[in-house]
């Protein structure tokens, strides 16, 4: 498949997809979604792999979506454009894999948001992240509201979303934004060796962890509760090969073998 706006490459059993328009800081448009929703889709791809790392080309991860796009908008076209980003970020959060953030550089807007659709975060310690919209008389359009506060709580979303200024990693890491700190030039490094850890687990479990935390972030804590005892007793049927691998190669003093 050939991409403008992104790029991809497998490494082993890692994919590492890298949004390549540097020359705008990688910010968002209608194009750069259509790419990563073409991406997403590809089944065969995503299937070929375990683990998702996504980063930006140049000085940026993503500085947000494209402001100049914006200008003209009318409010159908700016509804119509949120919706779009909603949808694609829900195909990471969805993604049957993890999904890491490897942010090399400033995460900020609609940038922030694309990071918060994926599982965890590592961050450049020279990396800025914030939700500017505030300085723009926007607001963060692409879930962020959302996505932010169910992260970190609504005090510290409010925070973000109404200072609008930004923060650095450092910051961002206390905030439980990002969950790693990595010196600029090994952010891709660190985010991979992470990715092959996680490459190394139950893909069964791996699915079922996120989607045990994603679904039950909207149910009440008891509906939640019974989802995954349910979910834990399945994993004991005949046919959970990857559970019956786990026990056994732990007793037989082995690696289990996925
Ligand atoms: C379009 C952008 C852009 C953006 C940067 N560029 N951010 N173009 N949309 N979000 C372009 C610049 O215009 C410039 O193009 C080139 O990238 C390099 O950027 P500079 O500003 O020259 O770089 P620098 O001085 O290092 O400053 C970096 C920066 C700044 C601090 C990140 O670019 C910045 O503040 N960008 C905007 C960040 C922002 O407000 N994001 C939120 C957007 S709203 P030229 O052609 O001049 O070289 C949003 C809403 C989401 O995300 C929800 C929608 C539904």
């Amino acid at each position: 498949m050939h991409f403008n706006y992104l790029k991809f490459e497998k490494r082993g059993k890692i994919g590492i997809l890298t949004l390549n328009r540097p020359e705008a800081l990688n910010a968002l448009n209608k194009d750069v979604f259509k790419e990563l929703s073409c991406f997403l889709e590809d089944r065969e791809t995503i299937q070929s792999i375990r683990v998702l790392v996504v980063t930006g080309e140049g000085k940026a991860f993503v500085a947000g979506a494209d402001i100049k796009a914006m200008q003209e908008y009318s409010p159908q076209m700016a509804y119509d454009f949120s919706e779009i980003g909603k949808v694609v970020f829900d195909q990471i959060a969805n993604l049957e894999i993890p999904v890491i953030a490897a942010i090399n550089g400033f995460a900020l807007g609609g940038g922030l948001e694309l990071a918060l659709s994926c599982d965890i975060r590592v961050a450049s310690e020279k990396a800025r992240l914030g939700l500017p919209e505030v300085n723009l008389g926007l607001i963060p359009g692409f879930n962020g509201t959302q996505r932010l506060p169910r992260l970190v709580g609504a005090g510290n979303a409010m925070y973000l979303m109404m200072l609008g200024e930004g923060v650095t990693a450092a910051e961002a890491y206390q905030l439980g934004v990002v969950q790693k700190l990595a010196p600029p030039e090994s952010v891709l490094e660190i985010s991979l060796e992470l990715a092959e850890k996680m490459a190394s687990k139950s893909p069964n479990a791996l699915r079922l962890i996120k989607l045990m935390v994603r679904e039950g972030l909207e149910l009440s804590s008891e509906d939640a509760g019974k989802m995954e005892s349910k979910e834990f007793g399945r994993l004991f049927k005949e046919d959970q090969k990857e559970r019956k691998e786990g026990i056994d190669a732990f007793l037989e003093k082995r690696k289990p073998n996925w």
